[in-house]
């Protein structure tokens, strides 16, 4: 049976091929649902598969610029909603929507593709490599106070209405944004509808609405967190949680403060949060990080397009010269030998230093992982001893990737 992938070319086809993933969680996409999606993501960005004249599967990009080291900003395509339904499984559907949905993104001159995977094991053979690594956290509030020796509290914290968090913590996050790798632009429609937005519909079991909190520090907005309070029933014994979306500070102090604020919440058992980067500094803040219970998983998963856009986008820590020899099955148009020197990637005749899958590229490009972790795990082979060290001195990243929000 052959199935077909297309681009969308309406809000009618749009909603079936969302609907895809929505099957997995039980959601079928109203028509105002679908409109409002189209606003971050227009029919022309999604993917659907086709039996005959049934939309079976679908795959979509959003338009996005990602942090890179440099810092720089790059195009990138933040793949999202991928589904096939399950009467369809397993017969080459996400096979053809990536390839088509890559041909899409090198076409339209993004040089890099992002997402967040519900399963490890689905997009490696895509040549997406995972990039960055994120935390959980669930703290017991007993335990959650600040380490001795910090200044004490600073600023003021106030509740904001959805119009003034609009104004407000849209300039915090793009501050932020611009100096850490993995973050994502978010535009205005995304912060109305995606990250403002509280809709009764996404709260979990138990879950209050969505409390929007700005710091202000010497009384200038420094930072922001975004938070529901969660209701729920253990052994018959009612217990409340906090459940931390995001909170930020511009810099240290703003940082803590704002961590300070959730912590002495009255009422609260527990504060969680999650997609954390592995060197946040609330570590190094808290009194018993033994507490936090923090929980390693995989974050974002990166795939280099477009092997030479893609390394000339990104700044280096080191002057240098490393030579790779990439392989790429899924997009041939990568594979051979590329140069990277004064921070310009360009296809050589010269021999390599490095043999690597663009998988490998996509672990390495936001600084997450290091050649030398790659090498060991034998992901990476070093044709000329010391190569790997020479890379990750050019590659290194004063800080860890994080990308805060799934999308
Ligand atoms: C994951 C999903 C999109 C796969 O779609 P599909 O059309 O069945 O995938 P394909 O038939 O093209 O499979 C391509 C390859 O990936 C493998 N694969 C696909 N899904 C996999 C999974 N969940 N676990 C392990 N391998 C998987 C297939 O075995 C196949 O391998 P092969 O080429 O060696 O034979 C589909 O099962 C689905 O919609 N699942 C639920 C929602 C979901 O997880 N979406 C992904 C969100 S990030």
């Amino acid at each position: 049976m052959a199935y077909r992938v297309r681009r969308c070319r309406s809000l009618e086809e749009l909603g079936p091929a969302v609907g895809a993933i929505g099957h997995y969680f039980g959601w079928v996409p109203s028509t105002e649902d679908v409109e409002r999606f189209s606003k971050l993501l227009p029919p022309e960005r999604m993917h659907a598969a086709f039996d005959g004249g049934d939309i079976v599967g679908g795959s979509g990009a959003f338009s996005f610029e990602l942090t890179v080291p440099g810092p720089a900003a790059v195009p990138c395509a933040g793949v999202t909603v991928v589904g096939v339904l399950p009467t369809h499984r397993r017969r080459g559907i996400l096979s053809r929507m990536m390839r088509a949905q890559l041909d899409d993104v090198r076409e339209r001159g993004e040089p890099v593709a992002a997402l967040f995977a519900s399963e490890e094991v689905i997009y490696g053979r895509f040549g997406y490599g995972m990039a960055s690594l994120t935390l959980a956290m669930s703290l017991p509030r007993a335990s959650a106070g600040l380490g001795v020796g910090l200044p004490g509290s600073a600023g003021t914290v106030r509740f904001v209405d959805g119009p003034e968090a609009l104004a407000s913590f849209p300039r915090i996050y793009d501050r932020l944004r611009r100096e850490t790798p993995g973050f994502m632009s978010r535009s205005r429609d995304w912060w109305e509808s995606r990250r403002l937005h509280d809709d009764p519909d996404d709260r979990s079991a138990g879950a209050g609405p969505l409390n929007r909190a700005l710091l202000e520090l010497d009384g200038r907005p420094a930072g922001y967190a975004l938070f529901r309070h969660v209701r729920t029933e253990e052994s018959g014994a009612r217990k409340h949680r906090l459940q931390v979306l995001e909170a930020f500070g511009l810099g240290h102090a703003a940082t803590r403060e704002i961590w300070r604020f959730l912590f002495e919440i009255d009422w609260i058992e527990e504060i969680r949060a999650r997609l954390l980067p592995v060197d946040h500094s609330l570590q190094l803040q808290v009194a018993r990080i033994g507490r936090m219970d923090l929980r390693v998983d995989h974050g974002l998963w990166v795939r280099l397009v477009d092997v030479g856009p893609a390394l000339s986008a990104r700044g280096y820590a080191a002057d240098g010269r490393v030579t790779f020899d990439v392989s790429d099955a899924f997009c041939p148009w990568n594979a051979g030998i590329w140069t990277l020197a004064s921070g310009v990637a360009r296809r050589t005749t010269r021999a390599p230093d490095l043999r690597l899958d663009v998988s490998s590229l996509g672990a390495v490009y936001l600084g997450g992982f290091s050649f030398a972790q790659l090498v060991r795990a034998g992901l990476v082979q070093e044709a000329r001893r010391g190569a790997a060290a020479r890379a990750d001195a050019m590659f290194a990243s004063d800080r860890a990737p994080w990308c805060p929000e799934m999308f």
